[in-house]
């Protein structure tokens, strides 16, 4: 390659991989001088001690993931954790029902005493980290196959992990940065006592709905309050009346001086999943074969479960944080694939695939390491056609279809201890304590006709969409016996089988039968499902794993080929910060996105006849009065900014921190032209969608009249 065209590649190269000063998200790990120096560039005024040293409190010790899905940050000497309302939707819904709604009032705990607890939800610190790559690598053979390969790795970080938590009260976990490249292990200290504390009304925490979700401009208050819980003596322990406010070793303070363009702006949390490696043949697959049939699905359960929860409060409670999730990524694959499209993200991935072709050709030891490395992506994803859609209609028409076939499905190994004659009568005690606690989990949101009606779509679905000849059995009991009316055997079976009623299931669990389990038809159904599905995903199995190995290989080689360039890994759940600018962006010709949104804009798009964009009464209260304390400036009260943030789903409930370590808002969601930045980053274009703190304080102060929650905080003014 002559020097022309090499500095032109670089030049390519330095668009597509090349990182933008405000593309990546850190784990911590790579937080160094070089870093805090490109950061203090842009505004940060805190030392890099300040911000993170290991074995010193600093400001990344007050940031936790929020029960494993989301993020928080503690936000005063007494435990207070700050988050969003759509992180803390499930748990709101838990403590509603239809004549005390707080998912439709709100909540507000008027002192410690009316906090309340929610079984099940934690939060974890990260207390070290350490890389421990060599400690795996060392007992990898280059011969091994992905799946020996596998097992070791899961095997060694094992060790690491019980040796790193022996004699301690901490959980440990070795993830794999780089796609398996290198290896890091992540001690946490956990709390399990988390309480509610307060939470908007929808109509201010889920404003506009699935209407403006991923989407700017944007006004909605998502925020949320809970508050960690300690023993007595300071520790983490289980919910007792005994606990006491956690007296943290940090806590964050928060800015109401508010937000100006290209201010500098970071944001730190659990990032869950980035795909930033992924190939164009990755891409082509999505497109194609992947989020058309998930979008038809999920908008078929969206409508049957909508229909219902129109019709009665107690389905609309009992079905809300369901009714969320499905439709939060619904729309997000329609976004992420016409967001794909339209920036045409596969050719620039086509750029880089074809210099990494052009490097890896230029020696016979790099032909060797990765010349095939290419060619194996495209081979994996051939592979995965002929199985895909029943790997995809698995998971989104049955795994996550009605609720009724994946319960059934777990009282399989209960069947299975109830036949082994050498099994210890504890075995089977401790198997029915945990399928007890499901039951009740199951059937706090479950509603029989919706599910019923969820089952008969569902599985009609599933006869047409699964290729034939990959059919389950249980097709021919329903085309024999109901001769393909799937009504019909719903219907039949959800009035004959025990699992449908919590009465019959509790009954069951009192005086266990293998019997009783084995003649259901709601569990044949469901074991043939699986069954059928573990037959089948066998078959994509090797090219599921020739995909891992090109992946891993794809990573080593584009960081050998660019020995300068700072590549940091996709998210995979553990900690990360990201730095940039308060920020507008232009989504369109002609059209630019101011950074910043007020209430004035939550009137305008009021419309009492829409739920998701009803605006309560004392809001509209205050707004007419612009009784805005001391969070308005001039009249006006702000609600929502724009910030570039290198975030991704997980991060939601980060706290966004100004130049001086305070908070000024929680990062919320990601807007709807980028929607690809999971894929790419878009520095033009992708923004970080946050709650302004301002308004966090205002709702707070003057719409719950919460005050002694502003007391224990740090207000910087
Ligand atoms: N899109 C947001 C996220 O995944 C969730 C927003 C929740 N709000 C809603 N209207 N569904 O981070």
């Amino acid at each position: 390659m002559n020097i022309k065209k090499s500095i032109l590649l670089a030049l390519i190269l330095s668009i597509s991989i090349h990182i933008y000063s405000e593309e990546g998200m850190y784990p911590l790990f790579m937080i160094d001088e070089g870093l805090h120096q490109r950061m203090q560039q842009m505004g940060l005024n805190l030392s890099l001690e300040e911000l993170y040293s290991e074995g010193q409190p600093g400001l990344l010790d007050a940031i936790v993931s929020f029960g494993g899905y989301c993020t928080g940050s503690i936000i005063s000497d007494k435990g207070l954790v700050l988050t969003n309302h759509h992180c803390g939707y499930g748990r709101i819904q838990s403590h509603s029902c239809v004549d005390n709604d707080y998912l439709f009032d709100g909540f507000w705990a008027s002192d410690y005493s009316e906090e309340l607890p929610n079984p099940g939800l934690y939060v974890s610190f990260v207390v070290s980290v350490e890389d421990v790559t060599q400690q795996i690598k060392e007992k990898l053979e280059s011969d091994m196959t992905e799946d020996e390969r596998n097992s070791k790795i899961r095997e060694i970080s094992a060790e690491i992990q019980n040796e790193a938590t022996e004699d301690t009260h901490y959980n440990a976990q070795v993830r794999s940065f780089y796609d398996g490249n290198e290896f890091y292990l992540l001690v946490y200290e956990t709390y399990n006592d988390v309480r509610l504390v307060g939470a908007p009304p929808s109509s201010i925490g889920k404003y506009g709905g699935d209407t403006d979700n991923w989407m700017w401009p944007r006004h909605t208050g998502d925020f949320a309050l809970f508050r960690v819980y300690s023993s007595p003596e300071g520790m983490p322990a289980e919910y007792s009346p005994e606990n006491i406010p956690l007296e943290p070793k940090h806590y964050l303070p928060v800015s109401i001086n508010g937000v100006e363009e290209n201010d500098f702006a970071m944001t730190v949390g659990y990032a869950g999943n980035t795909d930033r490696y992924l190939t164009s043949w990755g891409i082509d697959f999505r497109l194609e074969e992947v989020f058309p049939l998930r979008i038809d699905i999920r908008r078929k359960k969206l409508d049957i479960i909508e229909e219902a929860m129109a019709e009665s409060n107690e389905v609309r409670i009992k079905y809300a944080s369901k009714h969320a999730g499905i439709a939060n990524y619904w729309k997000n694959f329609i976004g992420m694939s016409q967001a794909l499209k339209r920036l045409n993200v596969a050719n620039q991935k086509r750029e880089i695939e074809n210099n990494f072709q052009n490097w890896f050709s230029e020696s016979p030891e790099r032909q060797e390491k990765y010349g095939e490395v290419l060619s194996d992506f495209e081979k994996a994803y051939e592979g995965l056609k002929p199985t895909n859609n029943h790997y995809y209609n698995f998971i989104e028409a049955m795994w996550t279809g009605p609720d009724m076939l994946r319960f059934a499905y777990s009282f399989k190994d209960l069947s299975e201890l109830l036949e082994d004659q050498s099994i210890e009568e504890e075995d089977i005690a401790n198997r029915i304590e945990r399928l007890s606690a499901q039951t009740e989990r199951l059937f706090a949101n479950y509603h029989k006709p919706v599910d019923m009606k969820l089952w008969e779509e569902m599985f009609e679905l599933y006869y047409q969409k699964v290729p034939e000849e990959q059919h389950p059995e249980i097709f021919e009991v329903i085309s024999k016996k109901y001769n393909n009316d799937f009504a019909k055997y719903a219907a039949d079976i959800y009035k004959k089988s025990i699992f449908t009623e919590q009465s019959k299931v509790d009954e069951l669990l009192d005086n266990p039968e293998r019997r009783q389990i084995e003649k259901d038809p709601i569990y044949k159904a469901a074991v043939s499902i699986f069954e059928n599905y573990q037959e089948i995903s066998a078959h994509s199995e090797q090219y599921d794993q020739k995909l891992d190995k090109a992946s891993r290989l794809f990573i080593k080689g584009l960081r050998e080929m660019y020995p300068d360039s700072l590549f940091y890994p996709d998210a995979n759940s553990t900690i990360r910060l990201s730095f940039g600018k308060v920020r507008g962006y232009q989504p369109a010709d002609a059209v630019y996105y101011d950074y910043l949104t007020t209430l004035e804009g939550v009137m305008e798009k009021e419309d009492p006849d829409d739920h998701e964009f009803i605006v309560p009464e004392r809001l509209k209260e205050l707004y007419e009065n612009k009784d805005y304390g001391k969070y308005g400036d001039d009249d006006v009260m702000f609600v929502n900014f724009l910030s570039i943030n290198d975030i991704t789903g997980g991060n939601s409930g980060s706290p966004v921190i100004n130049g001086d370590g305070h908070v000024i808002g929680v990062a919320f969601d990601g807007n709807w032209e980028a929607m690809s930045g999971d894929i790419l980053f878009e520095p033009e274009l992708q923004r970080c969608i946050n709650v302004d703190a301002r308004y966090i304080l205002f709702i707070i102060e003057k719409y719950a009249n919460a005050n002694h929650l502003i007391d224990e905080m740090t207000i910087i003014n």
